[in-house]
């Protein structure tokens, strides 16, 4: 079993760097491309550095799906990660990748999901609903924001002193500790 990940980012990719560097000697999981909607976005330098190629797309050329489905077929690959990636997949691919499309959001799902919950946003929604808990949650990606079926959950208090930056903070370094380690699991189980 050799299978090839295409990771999807438009951010600063930190979440994308560690996986490269998780999979980077990994015997069964490649991963082959980055794509990027974003020539801007840091996540291109990083793959740069990984020595891996990084495809971009416009938005407007993404809302068909066609181009980018077809380039995924090219390169044989067999899982898109999503990381840091808020454009909504177009229903070709995700039914070309029927459950093998992964993402990561920094909250605890169902809480402070949907269409435009990200970033900072997210985590200023936990501290004003007085949530005592807030962690991540990775899941599989199908039509509906943040509404496809849960893979795992990791979690992190939060204090009536919990800060902003704090909590980002602390969801992060879960995004970092426990991304790779879900993917891989999700896909030797599967
Ligand atoms: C992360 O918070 C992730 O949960 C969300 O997008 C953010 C990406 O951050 N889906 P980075 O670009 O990997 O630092």
């Amino acid at each position: 079993m050799n299978k090839q990940i295409a990771i999807f980012a438009s951010g600063s990719g930190s979440n994308a760097k560690h996986l490269m560097q998780h999979f980077a000697e990994h015997k069964m999981f490649h991963v082959t491309a980055v794509f990027t909607n974003k020539t801007e976005a840091g996540v291109v330098s990083i793959a740069q550095e990984h020595r891996i190629p990084c495809f971009h797309f416009d938005n407007k050329a993404f809302q068909t799906g066609e181009k980018v489905l077809a380039k995924l077929q090219d390169l044989k690959i067999d899982y898109i990660v999503l990381a840091g990636f808020l454009r909504k997949i177009p229903t070709n691919i995700i039914q070309a990748y029927s459950d093998k499309i992964i993402n990561i959001h920094p909250s605890l799902l169902p809480k402070h999901g949907g269409q435009n919950m990200y970033g900072k946003r997210v985590h200023e929604a936990v501290l004003a609903s007085g949530d005592q808990e807030s962690g991540i949650t990775i899941h599989l990606v199908n039509e509906e924001y943040d509404k496809g079926r849960i893979i795992a959950q990791h979690h992190c208090p939060v204090l009536p002193s919990t800060t902003l930056e704090e909590l980002m903070q602390s969801v992060q370094a879960l995004e970092h500790q426990y991304y790779k380690l879900a993917i891989e699991k999700f896909m030797l189980h599967v």
